[in-house]
């Protein structure tokens, strides 16, 4: 095991014993497991969803689900492969009802995912949907940056981590674009602009 591994072990520790956390209760009560990321550890590219809906928490992996299989299809568009890529979101288990995360839940695992980047630190981070955009873009201090996902999606802006820049790229979430077939379009389009930033 590389020191990469280990960090990112520990954080897996880290979360599956996190009584403190809103959602723990839930977990355990539901028997499901808390979703922590998938990918490689040397990625280029992170991708940066929500939270767990309930097939991440029924299998622990993140994107598992219906909005799982339009980022695959997304991925095989501009032919990169899922396993070379790393993909967690920000909150680590899943809200019921797949509600929106709450900002206690997201000030919770917030920090999880702060430790994620530092330790895989990747060129790349793409945000998948409004919250981990807003998330990712207050945590290198851009808020001057926001404006709505309708027009920053696809963009690119850099930032400062702590180990040198990298790209933020604001994407719709996937699951956005079941019922809109306009939305998948332009999602096809993101991830060609995507592939360019590689
Ligand atoms: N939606 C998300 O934001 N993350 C997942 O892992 C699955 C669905």
């Amino acid at each position: 095991m590389d020191n990469r591994d280990e960090l990112l072990r520990a954080i897996k520790d880290e979360v599956l014993a996190l009584k403190s956390s809103p959602l723990y209760a839930e977990r355990v009560k539901n028997g499901v497991f808390p979703v922590i990321g998938e990918g490689s550890h040397q990625a280029k590219i992170m991708f940066v969803g929500e939270a767990p809906g309930k097939n991440e928490a029924a299998t622990g992996r993140p994107f598992a689900g219906a909005a799982g299989k339009i980022l695959d299809e997304l991925l095989v568009s501009v032919g990169i492969n899922r396993p070379e890529v790393y993909i967690t979101n920000i909150v680590k288990d899943r809200p019921p009802g797949n509600r929106d995360p709450l900002p206690e839940e997201i000030a919770a695992y917030g920090p999880f995912l702060d430790r994620q980047i530092d330790i895989i630190q990747p060129k790349i981070i793409a945000t998948l949907g409004r919250f981990s955009m807003e998330y990712i873009i207050r945590k290198f201090g851009l808020e001057q940056e926001l404006k709505p996902i309708s027009a920053l999606h696809g963009a690119s802006i850099t930032a400062q981590a702590s180990y040198g820049p990298v790209l933020v790229v604001p994407l719709y979430h996937p699951a956005a674009s079941i019922y809109n077939q306009h939305l998948k379009e332009t999602l096809l389009a993101d991830f060609k602009i995507l592939k360019q930033y590689l």
